[in-house]
């Protein structure tokens, strides 16, 4: 989209605001879904961004769902997502998300404890239905190389391999539990190829062990994913070449045997991050002992992310200034209105000379920017969220929604 066209969006709509390009999520989807083979079925993970719109957009790609927890179910539903395409995992489900995931009847409920399978059999028995159940495992080791491990440590997620082949009668005598499959998520963002193909060949190892202790045929293998994006200049790009030949050439060795399993990978961050951009009015410029330093009208409370929040590698997301990316560049620190020392969303950046009414953008920012963020810290308006579809702007959230909690509380002095 050109800078006169975004700026005029800008003008019409308010800063802050995230801008995501529907094109942009379509080229995403279909370089993951040609990386892998026919078989297998891509589960958008809405964590990542959970619009409603992008659900839908994802669901007329041809994506499945998971869900993490009933809020994203609800939109999940609302989306059109039907139920055999709909996922849910989460190390904390409560008994009325769990029994309300049963009602609906979803493909899986990815059960993370033994203690979370024992309420789901007695929600099942009260309701005198059957329950499609898939375990999360943690493997006994890490091969991810994730940016942050999931699995394969001690951790909250999963019943550890061990315990379930230990303990695999508990849930095969379940009587209102049909255990259908494995699911086992290793961490996000993956760059090495070959750590994503080394995982997925230990899931397909462990569903032969596991099937062949049950004695039953699996029929839901997912294999999770955390295909990671390039975000900083030290960050080389997933080798999709790499990916496919490496993926293939297990699959080959392993699709007799699961022939009738439907195989599945989790997305999020490599379907939507680059799709998105959060855009940022300077407010102000000053110069601080020496250094230079741009006042934004939004800072970590709508993109945690990029304030290093949750990260451990602290480098500057991508950005530039709209409208100067030609402009020569000099150091400074760009920071949100918040009253905090850590609202940094540009540590030591280099970027041209700004003024005020300049627009900050920060690029990659589809996945887990607003849904990750404190947005009620200070009480700022609320950024807007547009999809640029068919070159047409869809308004997705006004600037400056207030929820109803103002009005809740009035009633009570
Ligand atoms: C179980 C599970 N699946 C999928 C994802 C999505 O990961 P990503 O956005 O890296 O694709 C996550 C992220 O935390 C997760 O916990």
């Amino acid at each position: 989209m050109d800078i006169n066209r975004k700026l005029e969006i800008l003008k019409t709509y308010q800063s802050p605001m995230y801008l995501y390009d529907a094109g942009v999520i379509q080229k995403q989807y279909t370089k993951l879904k040609s990386s892998l083979p026919e078989q297998f079925e891509i589960f958008y993970s809405m964590k990542a961004n959970p619009l409603l719109v992008i659900c839908q957009y994802m669901k007329s790609l041809g994506s499945r769902i998971e869900v993490a927890s009933e809020g994203e179910l609800h939109i999940a539903l609302a989306a059109g997502f039907p139920v055999k395409d709909i996922i849910f995992t989460s190390p904390g489900k409560t008994y009325d998300e769990l029994a309300y995931a049963i009602d609906k009847e979803i493909y899986s409920i990815n059960v993370e404890s033994f203690a979370e399978l024992e309420i789901i059999q007695e929600i099942a028995q009260r309701k005198s239905v059957k329950v499609n159940v898939s375990i999360r495992i943690n493997p006994d080791c890490d091969v991810s190389g994730a940016g942050m491990k999931m699995s394969g440590v001690p951790t909250q997620f999963g019943i550890d391999y061990k315990e379930l082949m230990k303990n695999i009668n508990i849930l095969l005598q379940a009587p209102n539990v049909n255990f259908i499959g494995i699911h086992v998520y290793m961490g996000t963002q993956v760059l090495d190829a070959n750590n994503i193909i080394s995982s997925m060949s230990d899931v397909f190892r462990m569903a032969l062990d596991i099937q062949a202790k049950a004695g039953t045929e699996l029929k839901f293998i997912d294999l999770g994913g955390g295909f990671g994006v390039p975000y900083f200049k030290c960050d080389q790009e997933l080798d999709l070449y790499a990916l496919k030949s490496g993926v293939n050439k297990i699959w080959g060795e392993y699709r007799d045997k699961f022939r009738n399993a439907r195989v599945a990978v989790e997305s999020g961050r490599f379907l939507v991050a680059e799709s998105g951009q959060f855009l940022t009015k300077v407010l102000y410029c000053k110069t601080s002992k020496d250094r230079s330093f741009v006042v934004c009208d939004g800072g970590s409370n709508f993109h945690a992310n990029s304030a290093f929040l949750g990260r451990h590698v602290r480098n500057n997301f991508p950005m530039s200034i709209l409208g100067k990316e030609n402009e020569p560049v000099f150091e400074t620190t760009i920071v949100g209105p918040l009253c905090t020392p850590t609202d940094v969303i540009g540590q030591r950046v280099m970027l041209p000379e700004t003024e005020p009414g300049d627009y900050l953008v920060v690029e990659k920012s589809g996945a887990y920017g607003l849904t990750n963020s404190p947005v009620m810290f200070l009480s700022h308006p609320q950024p807007t969220e547009i999809l640029v579809l068919d070159n047409t702007a869809h308004v997705l959230r006004e600037h400056g929604k207030k929820e109803d909690f103002i009005e809740k509380q009035k009633g009570l002095n």
